[in-house]
């Protein structure tokens, strides 16, 4: 009797370790496509700002009427961007999910670029405000509105350097922040993810963080408290300071 009881309790244990086990592996192969998607959307959304970045002597010439910098311009080269990073929107291990959220930040682009053109080929003024950060954030507010119901994005920053009151951090976005990013012993470009509840849907978030090139340093450099060409008091921050974070959440 004893020897059955014991017999069984084994099995059981067993049993439990084997779903566990199973449990975790698929998890984890979950995570690794949510960390692929994530990071895919982040390396388009970066490559759409540095084609903006390499026009912005085109965009802020008060010279030049049309510009031809279109949206299927900017959507081209930042594909092409994107492809010389080794990346490709081509490639067969994306899902229809995946496929459906990458063709949304393309047009998301597509749409900004072409609703700015009339402002873009203004003649006559030269700083327009249309600069890498910007157009980001419209970018991103425009995917929202596409397909918010199975992804957000958005470029944060630490409370004490944010411009924009839209890109304030949430506290998960500020807790990784505080307690990852800005920790000492934090390896410098790790990502954090995590499997978090966002309004009762559970959901995978990831942040990546960005640190400040020297090129970032005439509007959040030196002088702190100067007012940029933005208009923004510059931050007094200094080369590969983090400067903040893109944020993705995806809904499960
Ligand atoms: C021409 C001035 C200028 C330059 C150069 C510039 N930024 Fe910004 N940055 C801004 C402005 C203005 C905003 C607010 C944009 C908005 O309204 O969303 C901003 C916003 C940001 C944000 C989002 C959080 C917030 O404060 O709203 C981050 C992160 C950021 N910048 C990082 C950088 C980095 C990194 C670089 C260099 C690669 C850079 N910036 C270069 C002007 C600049």
């Amino acid at each position: 009797m004893g020897t059955i009881m014991h017999r069984g309790l084994r099995c059981g244990v067993f049993l439990a370790a084997l779903a566990y086990c199973l449990l975790a592996g698929i998890v984890a192969a979950d995570d690794n496509e949510d960390i692929a998607t994530g990071e895919r959307l982040a390396a388009f959304l970066r490559a759409g700002r540095s084609v903006i970045s390499s026009h912005q002597n085109l965009i802020n010439d008060p010279a030049i009427g049309n510009k031809n910098l279109t949206g299927q311009r900017v959507v081209a080269e930042a594909l092409e961007t994107f492809g010389r990073q080794g990346k490709s929107a081509a490639a067969g291990n994306f899902t229809e999910a995946d496929k459906q959220l990458f063709d949304a930040q393309i047009e998301a682009l597509r749409e900004v670029v072409d609703e700015h053109q009339k402002m873009i080929d203004t003649k006559g003024v030269g700083f327009k405000g249309f600069i890498p950060a910007t157009f980001a954030r419209l970018v991103n507010e425009r995917f929202e509105e596409k397909v918010g119901d199975r992804a957000k994005m958005k470029v944060t920053a630490p409370v004490d350097l944010v411009r924009n009151r839209k890109a304030s951090p949430d506290n998960w976005e500020q807790s990784v922040i505080e307690q990852k990013f800005l920790s000492a012993g934090w390896p410098k470009g790790q990502s954090f993810v995590e499997a978090v509840e966002v309004n009762g849907h559970p959901s995978f978030r990831m942040l990546i963080p960005e640190y400040y090139s020297a090129s970032c340093l005439t509007c959040h450099g030196m002088p702190k408290g100067e007012v940029d060409v933005t208009g923004y008091p510059k931050e007094g921050a200094a080369e590969g300071d983090l400067a903040g974070a893109i944020s993705i959440t995806l809904f499960k």
